[in-house]
Parts: C-alpha cells; structure tokens; sequence
C-alpha cells in the first residue's frame, strides 16, 4: 500500500472510489474485481465505471502477495476495504474501523452498477434515495459531496455554496 500510494497519491483515491462502487452493487463483495467470463458481464463495464475505475492492478498485486504467505484465507472484498482505508489514511485522510470476514461473490451485475451507483446527472432526490437503499442518511451524504466538490471543482467556494443551498431546500 505505501509503495502504491508513495507512487502516485491519487491512487488512494481511486481505491477508496472502488471500494464505493463495489460495496454500492449487492454490497461489499468484490464483485466489481470479477471480469467477464462466460457467464459474468463485468461491472468494470457499467457507466460508473468504465474508462474511469482504477486502481485494480494494486488490489491484485496485494492478493498475489497475500496468496502466497496464507492461500484462499484473506478475501478480496476485505483487501479491497483495507486498501481503501489504509490508502487514505497513508494520504493524511482519516481513518475508520474496518470489520473483516467478507465473502467474495462470484457474480457481478452490470445493471444494477449502472442503475444503482449515483451518477453525476442524478438529482439530489435521487442521489439521498440510492444512498438511503443503502442505509446510509444525509449526514453520511453531506461530507462526501462537499469533499468530492473540494477534489474536483475547478470554483471551489461557489459550487460548495450550490451544494449547501441544494442541500437545504430538497431534503
Ligand atoms: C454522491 C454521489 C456521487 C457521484 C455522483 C459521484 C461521481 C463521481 C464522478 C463523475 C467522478 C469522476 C470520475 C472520472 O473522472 O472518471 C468521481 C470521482 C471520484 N469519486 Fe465519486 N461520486 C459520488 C460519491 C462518491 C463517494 C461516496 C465517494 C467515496 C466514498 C466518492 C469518491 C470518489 C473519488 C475518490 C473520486 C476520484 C477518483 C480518482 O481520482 O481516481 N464518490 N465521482
């Protein structure tokens, strides 16, 4: 993780993203990792996610590592939650508690990825109600808008103020 992150800092950043759009799709099941098979149609090919997910390489190269000193023991949906934690906190975010024992899925859906991670174009209705499936509420919306705004927005001070004048007459 520190190799990764000391590499490029952004990466912390994507994986925290990944760890999102996969726990966003039937939970935090790795299920985004899985590629197209005979039967499987990847998630990494939804609207979310293609041409814009990355990170996938530094999970991989942690689970061959972690395959070699404890075989079929540590999931990936557990390496990806640790990865997402650690990587932010190696790039001076906070940190949480992160419970382990994830079982990684062996299907994936392309379309509940498209349909049920937020998109840029949602409304702020339709943003709190995918968030709220998920039994996650306003304040744990709250944040992460304003801090995706702080990462992203070129006029920082007045697309926070949009934000919090959207945020105060829809709910
Ligand atoms: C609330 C609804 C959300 C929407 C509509 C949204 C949408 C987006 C979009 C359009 C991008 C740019 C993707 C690209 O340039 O290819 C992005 C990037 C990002 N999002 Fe979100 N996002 C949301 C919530 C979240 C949440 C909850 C998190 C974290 C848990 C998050 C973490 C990130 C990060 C870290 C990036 C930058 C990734 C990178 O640089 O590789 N987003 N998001």
């Amino acid at each position: 993780m520190n190799k990764a992150v000391a590499k490029e800092a952004r990466m912390a950043a994507s994986l925290l993203r990944l760890h999102f759009h996969d726990c966003f799709v039937k939970g935090c099941d790795a299920s985004l990792l899985l590629d197209s098979s005979r039967t499987i149609i990847s998630e990494k090919l939804s609207n979310a996610n293609r041409n814009s997910a990355r990170g996938f390489e530094v999970i991989d190269e942690i689970k061959c590592a972690l395959e070699k000193e404890c075989p079929q023991i540590v999931s990936c949906a557990d390496i990806l939650a640790l990865a997402a934690r650690d990587s932010t906190v190696l790039a001076g975010g906070p940190s949480w508690e992160v419970p382990l024992g994830r079982r990684d899925s062996r299907e994936a859906s392309l379309s509940d990825s498209n349909n049920d991670i937020p998109a840029p174009n949602n409304t702020f209705d339709t943003i709190f109600t995918k968030f709220n499936s998920r039994g996650l509420d306003l304040v744990d919306l709250g944040p992460t808008q304003l801090e995706i705004l702080d990462v992203s927005a070129s006029n920082k001070d007045s697309m926070v103020n949009q934000e919090i004048t959207i945020f105060q007459i829809t709910p």
